[in-house]
């Protein structure tokens, strides 16, 4: 099966030659084709180039992209799509005046959302994750990192990353799944954080490693929740099982845990609204990916991660939403792309960069995601007629994406 998109406006990320990432001062440049063709096979980008060297060709379909642009779909290394129900409430309280963390002090946050997901079976946290999923492909993106966390108990986490299984299994979209245990403590062992870690790692992770459910690892190392040295300890427990590392990490306090997820080999350090110099300096000298999550300093009202200072050093960045129920319920990675323009002053440029090739990077996959290269899925967002690219993040609440593709296949 060959499609053949002509005519296009403008072809964005086209990377002759593949990169896994791109940093500092080459987050500026995002190298384009105008008046262009791209050709699909099957699941695959067979081909691309200007409209005046198309070779003579007789594809199943053809496209005519003329006014719009096409560019590879969204990579979203950060989500929590699998939860159960929502925390209306807790937005309505901190408009009232109460603070994330003051919430979280009265038994709400995580544990609120955990307590309504061991209350939920199965088969429904699929169903209402599942929606969630087909939002956000439709809303262009192609790749999805989806984390555990919302139950704390054995079984729990494991049903969460069951259904992150089932996911994969029936969406064309490349899904990796992450256990995310250590999201916090179970009150029943708020004073003994030992004996939590002890289960995470004698009982959750073998159980995970058996039924082969988790790509990754992930810990919250913050003020209040797992410490650098808690955190060490589940990294270090997860490679035993080959599971590399994507730590939240620098979301409120700076606490040196960029330091420890660095020398942990961290394939990427997440949240950072919060930067040290020190952190910055930890950073350069390493392959581990700094995600920003501007959609969560948007709906809780923290700091925006410094993403020209981090630039400005060297360091690549990659943008992701946070998709979850309790800081950002939201997976729509055309506003987490406004915003860091908004908000954190990326250039379009930088921020599509950002969202594509780095985001495959944060999730292992950017030999096969994130960029317009011969040989990589075919996966592209082909938007309405716009006058340029700048549209994207400029007309901000704007529905701009005509039609998407993943893995060859339409989904509108
Ligand atoms: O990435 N910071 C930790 N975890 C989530 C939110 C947790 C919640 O409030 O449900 C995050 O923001
Ligand atoms: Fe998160």
């Amino acid at each position: 099966m060959q499609i053949l998109l002509i005519n296009i406006k403008e072809l964005l990320q086209v990377r002759t030659n593949s990169v896994s990432k791109v940093s500092g001062v080459e987050m500026a440049e995002l190298p384009t084709l105008k008046n262009a063709y791209l050709l699909i096979e099957n699941d695959i980008i067979k081909d691309f180039g200007t409209m005046d060297s198309l070779p003579n060709l007789s594809p199943d379909k053809k496209i005519n992209c003329s006014g719009r642009i096409v560019l590879p779909t969204w990579c979203d290394s950060h989500t929590h799509i699998v939860y159960a129900g929502n925390r209306e409430q807790e937005f309505v309280d901190r408009i009232n005046g109460l603070s994330y963390e003051e919430i979280a002090n009265r038994g709400g946050g995580i544990l609120n959302s955990a307590k309504k997901l061991n209350e939920t079976s199965e088969d429904e946290i699929y169903e209402q994750s599942k929606a969630r999923l087909e939002e956000v492909m439709q809303q262009g993106t192609g790749a999805v990192e989806i984390k555990s966390g919302y139950s704390l108990t054995v079984e729990g986490e494991l049903k969460m990353l069951r259904v992150i299984k089932r996911l994969k299994e029936n969406y064309p979209i490349a899904i990796k799944a992450t256990f995310l245990g250590a999201h916090a403590f179970p009150l029943e062992y708020k004073e003994n954080h030992k004996g939590y870690i002890d289960l995470i790692i004698n009982e959750m992770l073998p159980k995970i490693a058996e039924e082969n459910l988790a790509d990754y690892i992930d810990a919250f190392l913050e003020t209040g929740y797992f410490s650098v040295e808690e955190t060490e300890r589940i990294m270090e427990a997860g490679l035993k099982y080959g599971l590399k590392s994507k730590i939240h990490v620098n979301q409120f306090t700076a606490i040196n845990g960029i330091e420890a997820c660095v020398k942990h080999n961290a394939v990427s350090v997440d949240h950072l609204e919060i930067v040290t110099d020190e952190d910055i300096e930890v950073l350069k000298n390493s392959e581990t990916m700094p995600v920003a999550l501007p959609s969560c300093s948007y709906f809780i009202s923290i700091p925006y991660t410094p993403a020209r200072k981090m630039m400005n050093a060297g360091l690549p960045l990659a943008l992701a939403t946070d998709f979850n129920p309790g800081t950002t319920p939201s997976g729509n990675m055309n506003f987490v792309v406004a915003t860091a323009c908004i908000k954190m002053k990326m250039t379009p440029e930088e921020a599509i960069n950002a969202a594509t090739i780095n985001g495959a990077y944060a999730m292992g996959l950017s030999d096969t995601h994130g960029s317009i290269t011969v040989g990589k899925k075919a996966n592209v967002i082909i938007t309405k007629p716009i006058p340029s690219f700048y549209q994207i993040p400029y007309a901000f609440g704007s529905n701009l994406i005509e039609d998407v593709m993943i893995e060859g296949c339409l989904i509108s």
